[in-house]
């Protein structure tokens, strides 16, 4: 790649923000200029990257003047706000909010999944749900090679998909438990630590929270195909980090698990994690960190002949946000869906 990029981080102070940071160093993305953007708040801290301390500015119409890419992480408010703006300029948004993941006009991108969608983009691609990333980096495979009639997800979701905040409360509360002490919530509905809840996301007229209806909408819209069957349960558990999810999986005709274990290992951003002697398999621990996403525990679902169980763990942050973000930038640099800004190549 020989052309550089003015690339700018909206909600670069949290939690996926810092990642983006961390990814466009650590996997040496094209960056001729970063600026990294926050609310009020949080202008005038400094944040590393490649060796410099870079400041946070306030997000303001000139922040986007000469960007080429904006990856923004700031909520779905702010994206609604500052995304047609910053396409005005010329930039190309790749958003982590949900604002404009249903619009018809916006692709819903997940590299390893559906690629060609990205080049329709009309200066906006969506970055999808990120349990529903998790999801379809793991089903994807299987469903090419035999087309899936129903999904039924159960998920378990730890506290840093709501933020950097969400993540230090769970710490004050395990110590305030520890020391014998009240917890109190204010991210959270209720106390996560020692505990668990069904996913405090706003619950729809069907009993459904919104969580639920992102894996069910999302990933019809991802795998173009409307026909899928999708149900889940999403519930928060005391995890710091990385998501994790119980799938059972209904086909059209039987899939042996061999052939589905021989399929996801060698399905990109897929690690097959599975050591039955030891009872040894993903874990958000061991996800934590890591890019790809961990399956294991396939198994034969003893209820249906065609259907399959698996148990899978993805650090959410990264594949979940920041690293399939970042993977979206890169495809558009390789497949030229982006004009480099020729006065600020290596300014
Ligand atoms: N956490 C995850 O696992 C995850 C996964 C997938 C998608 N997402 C999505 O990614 C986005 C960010 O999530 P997060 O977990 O990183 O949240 P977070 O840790 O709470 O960070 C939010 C960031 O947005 C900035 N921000 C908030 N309001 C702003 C405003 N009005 N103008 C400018 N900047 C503003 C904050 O800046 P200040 O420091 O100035 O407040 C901060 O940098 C959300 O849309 C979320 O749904 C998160």
């Amino acid at each position: 790649m020989s052309n550089s990029y003015c690339v700018a981080i909206l909600g670069a102070t949290g939690a996926v923000g810092k990642e983006l940071l961390e990814l466009l160093e650590s996997r040496n993305f094209p960056v001729s200029k970063l600026k990294l953007l926050a609310s009020e708040r949080s202008a005038g801290q400094k944040l590393p990257f490649r060796g410099e301390n870079l400041l946070v500015e306030p997000v303001s119409d000139r922040a986007f003047e000469n960007v080429d890419i904006v990856l923004a992480s700031a909520g779905g408010s702010t994206s609604k706000t500052w995304a047609p703006i910053a396409t005005e300029k010329g930039a190309v948004v790749i958003d982590n909010s949900s604002a404009f993941r249903m619009n018809e006009e916006v692709p819903l991108v997940v590299p390893e999944v559906n690629p060609q969608a990205a080049a329709n983009h009309k200066g906006i691609i969506a970055n999808p749900n990120c349990t529903t990333i998790l999801m379809a980096v793991a089903v994807w495979p299987l469903h090419k090679i035999k087309p899936i009639k129903r999904i039924v997800a159960a998920t378990y979701q730890s506290a840093s998909g709501a933020g950097a905040k969400a993540m230090a409360e769970v710490q004050t509360q395990t110590s305030a438990i520890l020391e014998g002490k009240q917890p109190t919530a204010e991210v959270f509905p209720y106390p996560l630590a020692f505990n668990l809840f069904p996913h405090n996301s706003p619950l729809t007229d069907w009993g459904y929270c919104e969580e639920e209806m992102k894996m069910v909408n999302e990933t019809r819209k991802i795998f173009a195909d409307q026909n899928i069957r999708i149900t889940a349960t999403c519930v928060r558990v005391p995890v710091l980090r990385a998501h994790s999810e119980a799938i059972n999986l209904e086909f059209e005709t039987p899939f042996n698990p061999d052939e589905a274990r021989e399929i996801l290992s060698k399905s990109p951003g897929v690690k097959l994690v599975e050591d039955w002697q030891k009872n040894y398999f993903p874990m958000p621990f061991e996800a934590t960190g890591r890019d790809e996403v961990l399956v294991g525990r396939i198994r034969q679902d003893i209820s249906h002949p065609c259907g399959l169980e698996l148990w899978l763990c993805g650090d959410q942050i990264r594949k979940g946000a920041a690293l399939n973000a970042v993977q979206i930038a890169e495809l558009l640099v390789e497949k030229s869906l982006l004009k480099p800004t020729p006065s600020l190549v290596n300014g």
